[in-house]
């Protein structure tokens, strides 16, 4: 981290200037003076505001049948802990972390699945949220696995979804959060080699696509 980050956080630590409100406006700035990161594409209200009306679309259409929701993990994380609170029914949570091989060989759609569910899908109203989708080969794996369990149905909530001209395999998507442009974006659970994720809004990474 650069001096000038440091400071920024310094100042916040130190007690002096907690409860002000240029409180918040100071942990925002620190990602302003990351040169790696671009335009934000997604503010906080912007992603609250959508987050709240996802919840709402997903407590109407799953009042009778109360949903198992499957976070995907870590990219999936803060999304989750949002519309989890935003759905008003007895939920239950569980958690998956997948690792896609090589985001190079798009073609191969070959998953490792890095920590498995807990919980029986069987009969089951199963909800997979997932952070982003980009060729759709992540997800199309993971449904195929999931289905092969059993669950009474099965659906799945992605905040973000790259728009594309390349075919992508066919997902069922209920939920959508928002379509943004191609382009590699952090922040709000998503990272580039594990940085970013508490970033508050989600922000174009300029570096480039990490290879
Ligand atoms: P897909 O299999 O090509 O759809 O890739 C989906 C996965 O790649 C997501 O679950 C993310 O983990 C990761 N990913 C794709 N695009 C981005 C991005 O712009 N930023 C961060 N991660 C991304
Ligand atoms: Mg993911």
């Amino acid at each position: 981290m650069s001096a000038a980050v440091g400071d920024l956080v310094g100042r916040g630590a130190s007690g002096e200037d907690l409860g002000t409100p240029s409180e918040s406006l100071s942990v925002l700035n620190m990602w302003d003076a990351d040169p790696a990161l671009g335009r934000v594409v997604l503010t906080v209200e912007q992603i609250a505001k959508r987050v709240a009306e996802l919840g709402k679309m997903i407590t109407a259409d799953y009042a009778d049948r109360p949903p198992l929701l499957v976070g995907v993990l870590k990219g999936a994380f803060m999304f989750l802990a949002d519309i989890a609170r935003e759905i008003q029914l007895p939920l239950e949570l569980d958690f998956m972390a997948v690792s896609s091989y090589g985001r190079s060989t798009k073609t191969s759609g070959v998953v490792r699945i890095l920590k498995d569910l807990d919980i029986d899908l069987t009969g089951r109203h199963v909800l997979i949220v997932e952070d982003i989708l980009d060729s759709g080969l992540t997800l199309s794996y993971l449904r195929k696995s999931l289905l092969a369990r059993g669950p009474k149905s099965l659906a799945v909530c992605s905040l973000l979804v790259k728009r594309s001209t390349e075919p992508r395999p066919d997902l069922e998507l209920a939920y959508v959060g928002f379509e943004i442009e191609p382009e590699f974006v952090v922040g709000y659970g998503l990272d580039v080699a594990e940085r970013y994720r508490n970033l508050p809004d989600i922000r174009v990474y300029l570096a480039g696509e990490p290879t």
